[in-house]
């Protein structure tokens, strides 16, 4: 039985499996330049982080109308309900999307279309966290979070995502300021390929409660001490650390050394379909590989629980 776990570090359009990429397209009339899935499957090899991205992007032109991204979204809480996830803080990217003219409405109605029966259909709660495209504008994140103001219940709070190196948080303290005044919680991507300074940022500028990714706060002992003291979390994923290249295999994976750091480390999966694994993958891939203890494992599914935005008695029923 995999542990209970919450993950927290999940892209929804990430999860768009090959088949349901292909059935998609069919649907919508969408021709892909692939010829099947085994084709498809092949063009996951990638360098980095913008390699994976043009894929990742281009793929979307399949989701278009509310059914797609409620299809897409069952698709994977059924396969998180079976690795263990009780609770998913599940982000989007509403600005791939409006860029292909879907609104914002038809990705948030699409998902809480799933969202809303996945407790009872799945057993996993959810919570949704809107984020904005780091390789675009501060104005289109300000224009971004405007069009949802008409979906804010069905959101937790703000993420900040795509292409890192170049884009720091700083060019988006504005929007953040304004999510905060809406009462939003934020998390940013952030020390994935950027540099620690890019962490520190985010926490003091930005007013993150989380860093998602944060593997490069390494690389800065002073970082380290204030995440750990702060009890900072960070949402680190394996699998997909592996396949954008950013450690060189999972044996070099700096998690056995964070833990000992004394940070907070979760461990989520990010975009499963294309990085080869949903959370318990991940978490199994890690025990193997870097040989935690038992007792390890449970500390990474218990603060899952302890970083997610559940309220206490929430997380109690969770775990
Ligand atoms: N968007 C989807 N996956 C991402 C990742 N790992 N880093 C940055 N942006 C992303
Ligand atoms: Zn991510």
């Amino acid at each position: 039985m995999p542990l209970p776990k919450a993950e927290l570090h999940l892209h929804i359009e990430g999860t768009l499996e090959p088949e349901l990429a292909f059935e998609l397209a069919a649907r919508n009339g969408v021709k892909l330049p692939y010829a099947d899935t085994d084709a498809l499957r092949e063009a996951y090899r990638f360098e980095n982080l913008q390699s994976f991205l043009n894929l990742y992007y281009e793929l979307m032109a399949v989701l278009r109308t509310e059914r797609d991204f409620e299809d897409l979204a069952n698709a994977y809480l059924a396969r998180a309900a079976a690795q263990g996830v009780r609770h998913a803080e599940i982000f989007f990217d509403p600005q791939a999307h409006i860029a292909r003219g879907v609104a914002v409405g038809t990705v948030v109605e699409g998902l809480a279309r799933a969202l809303d029966r996945s407790e009872e259909n799945h057993g996993v709660s959810t919570h949704l966290i809107l984020c904005f495209l780091r390789d675009e504008s501060a104005e289109s994140a300000l224009a971004t979070l405007d069009a949802a103001k008409p979906y804010l219940d069905r959101i937790i709070g703000v993420g900040l995502d795509s292409a890192e190196v170049g884009h720091p948080p700083v060019k988006f303290r504005e929007v953040y300021e304004s999510a905060a005044a809406l009462g939003l919680r934020r998390v940013a991507h952030a020390g994935e390929e950027g540099p620690p300074e890019y962490i520190t940022e985010a926490l003091d500028i930005l007013g993150v409660e989380r860093i998602d990714h944060g593997l490069r706060c390494m690389e800065s002992p002073e970082l380290v001490a204030r995440l750990a003291r702060d009890r900072v979390p960070l949402t680190l994923c394996p699998l997909s650390n592996v396949r954008l290249r950013t450690v060189d295999t999972l044996a070099d994976h700096p998690l056995p050394a964070m833990l000992d750091a004394g940070l907070l480390c979760t461990v989520n999966s990010d975009d499963p379909a294309y990085f080869g694994g949903y959370a318990d993958d991940n978490f199994k891939a890690v025990r193997e590989t870097l040989a935690l203890t038992e007792e390890q494992l449970r500390e990474l599914a218990r603060n899952s629980f302890e970083a997610s935005f559940l309220e206490d008695d929430e997380e109690r029923r969770a775990r």
